[in-house]
């Protein structure tokens, strides 16, 4: 939710730290603040509203030179979103700065007890307090990792905190529980951040951190223990991607730099996963071969977008492999008591892999026994980690808040893990697999068609600014579709958008039908000819009742061009694979049609990408 930077070295460190922040900026931008620390001093200055408040005001006011420092960009949780409440949070005496994400669940009964003991506490977040708890630690002559981990033991609920002290000008002290927190490890000069994209234009090798650790920072090293004081294990890695793939690479929006990647996306989750000899092979996947034929259920769990990837993946997994496939809401399902046994695959969908929702719900399935294979972005992040596998979807960083290349992404890689299903429980013949790869391989040039041939959607885009509701409408795979249609003009445009399941319309929702509303379908292939049909009569029959019909259908399907008022033509793909190009000319509608209203694409209002609280 909340985007936090830390820096040691022998680099400016509020040019560093604001460069981090700018790359953070997707998780929240409610308000910004940075902290240096400049003979024995901390010096802070923070601005509700967008990082460019914040620029304005430290260009109009400069904060000494400094090379430790820290910067956080707030999505707000706790008191709305002002001067006063952005962070960093500071003591009563102003010698610790803190900035934090998450939510401290027992904060007021901490603010409670720190009044009685005599402080005074000026904002309304939950952050604050931890700040009094350091400066009440600190008083006692620790240093700032132990006062730290003194506090994160007090702390409940859910946190990343990171901290400076006017005493200790060469450390940064970070620590994690539930929250994401990685370590960015630079040539004299260290790192701590959400996310590596915020170094990332200065090293590429990290450290990620476990559940309740505490880490160090200073320019020649990195100390990490557990809340005790005791050294443990971390796992190092390299990011495998640029500081030039995080930019916007003279696109107006990333979220357009991010759609016109998808075909490499897709290539790039594909490649290394289909041997020479024709196996499929998932280096991740820790799951033995006689675990995966012990598996009798499969229960997707995802939030939004990457929900809707789940509802995709479920027909192609039940259809290839014969095992029962659910699919459910993150934030639903461990408060429903699910039946879970230790043949279940719990498969956790999470671009971020820092979802909290997916985050409870994998920590509750493996309690019930459950094994856990987490389909994710973000190397180095929860999910993942706490997973008895992982299949990585290569699409590189995705910032703009809009969900759009890891959805082809996560579908793919569900698809993959399908087809690995099928392969080791002798579902499907070898060169059946090997036959759908191949179509699978095809797609990126699919999809590259799509985009080059987006100028009518674009246009139609435009001339409907005035429209206040849309529908999107689809059957089997194109269910999904639909939905996601739907939810990317809703977070984009703020217009109100549904979709629905074409053969449910009858049954209430075609009441919402008039001229007003155009409504989009899309077409199953031909091939599938019940369901193509009566698709084609639901279009007939919402035309009838006056809706302006926008119809999505593959080339050299003529019966829906009577009833189509426009009409996108897709390359001709097999059923299971139609979301991969069906998604995208939805995605360039939204994207258009929000930028037409003159929304702010990458950072639609009240969102965040990475939401990891409850
Ligand atoms: C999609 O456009 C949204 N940003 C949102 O629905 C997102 O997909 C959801 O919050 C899940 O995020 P995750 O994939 O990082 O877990």
């Amino acid at each position: 939710m909340c985007g936090i930077v830390g820096y040691v070295g022998d680099k400016q460190a509020q040019e560093v730290v604001v460069e981090g922040l700018r790359r953070l900026e997707y998780r929240g931008y409610d308000s910004a603040g940075i902290a240096l620390v400049e003979g024995g001093v901390v010096h802070t200055t923070k601005r509700a509203g967008k990082l460019a408040n914040l620029d304005k005001a430290l260009a109009d006011e400069p904060l000494p030179e400094s090379t430790t420092g820290l910067g956080h960009t707030r999505w707000a949780t706790h008191g709305p979103p002002t001067d006063l409440n952005a962070h960093p949070h500071t003591d009563c005496t102003g010698r610790v700065a803190l900035v934090h994400n998450g939510i401290i669940e027992n904060f007021a009964q901490l603010r409670i007890a720190l009044g009685g003991r005599g402080h005074t506490l000026t904002s309304d977040t939950d952050t604050e307090a931890v700040a009094h708890l350091l400066e009440e630690e600190l008083g006692g002559g620790t240093d700032l990792a132990q006062a730290m981990r003194a506090v994160c033991r007090q702390l409940q609920g859910a946190f990343t905190l990171v901290a400076i002290d006017g005493d200790q000008p060469d450390v940064v002290v970070a620590a994690r529980r539930n929250s994401p927190l990685v370590v960015g490890r630079g040539n004299g000069e260290n790192f701590v951040a959400s996310d590596v994209a915020a170094f990332i234009s200065h090293t590429r090798d990290a450290i990620e951190l476990g559940q309740d650790q505490v880490v160090t920072i200073s320019r020649d090293d990195v100390v990490v223990t557990d809340y005790d004081g005791a050294p443990v294990d971390v796992r190092e890695f390299h990011v495998d991607w640029d500081a030039a793939a995080a930019e916007k690479g003279g696109y107006a929006w990333f979220m357009l730099k991010e759609i016109d990647e998808q075909p490499q996306a897709v290539s790039d989750t594909l490649l290394g996963r289909y041997s020479p000899d024709g196996r499929l092979q998932l280096d991740e996947m820790r799951l033995s071969d006689d675990e995966l034929r012990e598996i009798d259920k499969v229960i997707i769990i995802a939030c939004g977008t990457a929900f809707y990837a789940g509802l995709v993946a479920k027909y192609a997994i039940e259809h290839w492999t014969r095992i029962p496939c659910e699919v459910e809401l993150a934030s639903e399902f461990r408060y429903r008591d699910p039946v879970l046994s230790h043949g279940t695959l719990v498969v956790a969908i999470s671009q971020s892999g820092e979802t909290m929702d997916t985050l409870m719900a994998i920590r509750h399935a493996r309690q019930q026994g459950s094994r856990v294979l987490a389909v994710c972005n973000t190397n180095g992040s929860t999910i993942p980690r706490e997973s008895d596998a992982v299949i990585y979807t290569h699409a590189g960083p995705e910032v703009a808040v809009a969900g759009t290349k890891t959805f082809l992404a996560q579908i793919v890689a569900c698809y993959l893990l399908g087809l690995y299903l099928a392969q080791v429980r002798g579902t499907k013949f070898g060169d059946e697999i090997a036959g759908i790869v191949g179509q699978l391989q095809q797609i990126p040039a699919a999809i590259q068609r799509v985009l080059a041939e987006a100028e009518p959607v674009r246009e139609l885009a435009r001339s409907l600014v005035d429209t206040r509701s849309v529908l999107f409408l689809g059957r089997h795979v194109g269910y999904p579709v639909a939905l996601e249609g739907a939810l990317k003009l809703k977070e984009l445009a703020y217009i109100h958008a549904e979709g629905f399941a074409a053969g449910e319309l009858k049954h209430g929702p075609i009441a919402l039908i008039d001229h007003r509303v155009p409504v989009f379908v899309v077409v199953p292939p031909k091939g599938r000819d019940m369901l193509h049909d009566k698709v084609v009569s639901n279009i007939q029959e919402i035309r009838a009742r006056g809706a302006r019909t926008i119809v999505l259908a593959e080339d050299g399907d003529e019966d829906v061009v009577a009833y189509a008022d426009e009409l996108i033509r897709l390359p001709k793909v097999p059923t299971l694979l139609q979301p991969l190009v069906a998604t995208v000319p939805l995605q360039i509608f939204a994207c258009e049609l929000a930028d037409a209203l003159g929304r702010d694409v990458d950072q639609p209002r009240n969102l965040a990408k990475s939401v990891t609280v409850e």
